[in-house]
C-alpha cells in the first residue's frame, strides 16, 4: 500500500465559483449490493473504503438516496459523520422497484421529501450539493425546478446539480436557480456529452462524468493505451482516468469503488502526467472507438 498518496494532485475546482473541492472525487454507488441493491457483499470492505477516502485526501463524494436504496447514504453517515469539511453530494428523484430498476418520479412534493428524508439519513440540517437525478418526463420540468429553488431558498439545499441533461434542460434551470454541477456518462470512449462539457466550460460548472474509468478495448496489444500505461507502469483504468482529468479543468471525476486497493489505484492515477502528445494519441482513439 502507499501511504503518502493524496487526491490533492488532481487540482482544485470552486463550485459556483465558492466551494473548493480536489477534482478527483469518490462514486459511492458501489458500497451497495448487486444491481445497486442492499447491502454490499463485504460489508466491512466498504466500511473500509468509505474510512480511508478523507485519508487519501478526497473530499467530495456522489451519493444518492437511490444507491441501496438508502444504503450508500447510511453507510456514509455510519463511516464519516460529522464529515469534517469533506462534501457530501446526494442526488434524488428516483424510485427504486428492485435491483437495476429505476423509475424517475419527479412530482415536487416526492422531490420534497427526497431531499427531507436524505437530510435526515446524513444527519445533516443542509444538503451541500443536491442532484436531480433525472428530470421526470412525465412532470413539467418547470415545477420540478421551481421545487428546488424552493428548496434552496428554504436553505435545506446549499448548491444543485442535474444528471443525464442535454444544453438545453441546463439553460432551462438556469432560469430557476445556478446549476453548479452537471452528471453525465463520460469517458475516453464515450464522448456523447461533448456538447456539455463544452457548456460546463464556458459557464464554469463542475462537469461529472460518470462510469470515468471505461477504457474498454482500447487497452489491446500494441494500442496507444497499452503503451502509455507500459510507459507510466500504470493500469489502463488509471490511463482513463489520468486523461479525463487532463481533458478539461471542470471535471470532477468520480470513480466508484468497494474496495481500497481499488480506491488506492484511483487515486494514483491523479499523480500520472501524460503529455500532451499521448492526451492527444488517446483522445484519436477514444473518438475513434466512440464512433
Ligand atoms: N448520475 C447517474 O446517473 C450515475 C449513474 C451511474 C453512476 N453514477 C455515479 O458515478 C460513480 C462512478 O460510476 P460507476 O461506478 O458506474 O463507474 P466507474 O467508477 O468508472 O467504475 C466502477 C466499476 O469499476 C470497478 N473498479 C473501480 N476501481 C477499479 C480499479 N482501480 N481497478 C479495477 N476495477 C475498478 C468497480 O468495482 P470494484 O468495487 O470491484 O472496485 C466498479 O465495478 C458512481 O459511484 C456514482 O456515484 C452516477
Amino acid at each position: 500500500m502507499t501511504t503518502n498518496l493524496s487526491a490533492s494532485a488532481s487540482g482544485q475546482f470552486r463550485l459556483l465559483g465558492e466551494r473548493p473541492i480536489r477534482r478527483l472525487g469518490f462514486g459511492a454507488m458501489r458500497v451497495t449490493g448487486p444491481g445497486i441493491w442492499g447491502p454490499p457483499a463485504d460489508l466491512e470492505g466498504a466500511r473500509a473504503t468509505l474510512r480511508r477516502v478523507p485519508e487519501l485526501g478526497i473530499d467530495f463524494i456522489d451519493t444518492a438516496d437511490s444507491y441501496g436504496p438508502f444504503v450508500s447514504e447510511d453507510l456514509i453517515r455510519e463511516v464519516l459523520h460529522p464529515y469534517r469539511g469533506l462534501l457530501i453530494a446526494t442526488k434524488g428523484g428516483l424510485t427504486r422497484h428492485g435491483p437495476d430498476i429505476w423509475l424517475p418520479l419527479g412530482r415536487p412534493e416526492y422531490l420534497r421529501q427526497c431531499v427531507l428524508m436524505s437530510m435526515r439519513r446524513l444527519g445533516v440540517d443542509r444538503i451541500d450539493l443536491w442532484q436531480l437525478h433525472r428530470i421526470d418526463p412525465k412532470v413539467p420540468r418547470a415545477e420540478q425546478f421551481d421545487a428546488i429553488a424552493q428548496m434552496l431558498s428554504d436553505g435545506l439545499i446549499a448548491q444543485v446539480g442535474l444528471s443525464e441533461v442535454n444544453v438545453e434542460e441546463i439553460q432551462a434551470a438556469q432560469k430557476h436557480f445556478p446549476v453548479a454541477t452537471v452528471q453525465n456518462q463520460y469517458n475516453l470512449v464515450d464522448r456523447k456529452s461533448e456538447a456539455v462539457l463544452a457548456f460546463c466550460e464556458a459557464n464554469g460548472i463542475g462537469f461529472i462524468p460518470w462510469y470515468p474509468l471505461a477504457a474498454g478495448a482500447l487497452a489491446g496489444p500494441g494500442s496507444p493505451l497499452a503503451k502509455i500505461a507500459e510507459r507510466l507502469k500504470a493500469t489502463p483504468a488509471q490511463i482513463a482516468l489520468a486523461w479525463t482529468l487532463k481533458r478539461s479543468s471542470v471535471m470532477l471525476p468520480i470513480p466508484g469503488t468497494s474496495k481500497v486497493a481499488h480506491l488506492e489505484q484511483n487515486v494514483a492515477a491523479a499523480e500520472l502526467t501524460l503529455s500532451d502528445e499521448e492526451f492527444a494519441a488517446l483522445d484519436r482513439q477514444g473518438r475513434a472507438a466512440a464512433a
